[in-house]
């Protein structure tokens, strides 16, 4: 398959998965840690949300999205059997960048040696994995590139408050990156089938991470938050969340003609257990077919959809030929879909 041979690169082709990886810290912090440094319980916290522990970067980790970032990408590289010279894009969603300048992704790319491949960050929230990946795939199936190492990868530890007045937040989140490596393929059936992305920024202050005192909006007192550290009216979040997660899964079927009961596996953003649990029972799935794993990794943002589908691939619970539908929600705010027959 050369999906460049045309002029101007213009042809259309499959789009298959060459390699999948993750990465998560070795570091736990469970819900008695967090006991330890606020006001909150386990049972609170479990009931909530779903969480009993998530992954945490050492504290003073040079570069930690790098880090992670980089030991996902090179576990995918090794699941493709390619070398990083092989890529043309690197394509990392984040919202913890280290600099806003680099982006991560062309420090992950040198530091692997994937120079001179083009490599760009996302910041699209907890979409970051999936508004990436839908990029991807359309850059390949239109033959512009052959190779893409998609990411997504959050520390999302280092921008929490773990006080009380943080405490509504923190409890949620965790660490992680996730990566899939993609290429043409001359099977046209392999790919994305049907992909949606949407943004609503009017809501903007419902999930935000201020720098400064003027990013705050006019009704939220200066005391109430730690500047460079994650503000979420979650109240507002899970009403969202609950009713886009529903309508974007009934509007990506429809799109691309397909039942729920055709789907072998749906790989959604972790973002809280009710939430998931809620959305599979809409649509009666079995919990087999909504992956979950926030019970011990929390929402790790970005990270979460590619942490799961690479623990979904090599556990053997999706293989070649099935479909399978990513989901996400996130700040912005943002939702999104991608709906693959591997
Ligand atoms: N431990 C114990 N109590 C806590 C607490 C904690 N960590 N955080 C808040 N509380 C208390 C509140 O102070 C409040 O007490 P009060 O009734 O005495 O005033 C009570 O619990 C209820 O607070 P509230 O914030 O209304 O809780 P909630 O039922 O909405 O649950 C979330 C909070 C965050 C778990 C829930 O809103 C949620 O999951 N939202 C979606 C978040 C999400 O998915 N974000 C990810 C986006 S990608």
């Amino acid at each position: 398959m050369q999906p460049d041979s045309r002029p101007g690169g213009r042809t259309t082709c499959g789009v298959k998965i060459l390699g999948v990886g993750s990465a998560v810290p070795e570091g736990i912090l469970t819900n008695h840690d967090l006991e330890q440094l606020m006001d909150t319980n386990d049972e609170w916290i479990v009931q909530r949300t779903g969480v009993r522990e998530r992954r945490i970067m050492p504290p003073g980790q040079l570069r930690p999205t790098t880090t992670l970032s980089v030991e996902a990408l090179r576990n995918a590289l090794d699941d493709a059997q390619l070398k990083p010279t092989d890529l043309d894009l690197i394509v990392i969603g984040t919202v913890s960048s280290e600099m806003a300048c680099p982006s991560t992704a062309c420090l992950v790319a040198a530091e692997v040696g994937a120079t001179p491949a083009a490599a760009m960050d996302v910041s699209a929230a907890c979409c970051g994995y999936v508004y990436s990946l839908n990029m991807a795939e359309s850059l390949v199936a239109c033959g512009r590139y052959r190779r893409i190492a998609v990411l997504g990868c959050d520390i999302m530890t280092i921008l929490q408050d773990y006080t009380d007045r943080g405490r509504n937040t923190c409890i949620l989140f965790g660490d992680a990156a996730g990566c899939v490596i993609i290429g043409p393929s001359d099977d046209l059936s392999l790919g994305c089938m049907a992909q949606l992305m949407y943004a609503d920024g009017s809501d903007w202050d419902l999930l935000y991470i201020p720098r400064k005192l003027t990013d705050l909006p006019d009704d939220v007192k200066p005391e109430d938050v730690k500047l460079g550290c994650l503000q979420m009216r979650g109240r507002e979040v899970f009403k969202f969340a609950v009713s886009k997660f529903a309508d974007i899964i009934a509007a990506t079927l429809e799109k691309a003609d397909v039942g729920i009961e055709e789907i072998a596996m749906v790989v959604a953003h972790q973002s809280n257990r009710r939430i998931l649990d809620s959305a599979r029972k809409r649509f009666g799935m079995p919990e087999e077919k909504m992956y979950v794993n926030i019970d011990y990794y929390g929402n790790s943002s970005s990270g979460s959809t590619g942490l799961c589908f690479d623990q979904v691939w090599r556990s053997g619970k999706v293989k070649r030929g099935d479909k399978v539908l990513f989901v996400a929600f996130g700040g912005g705010m943002t939702w999104a879909s991608s709906l693959w027959q591997l």
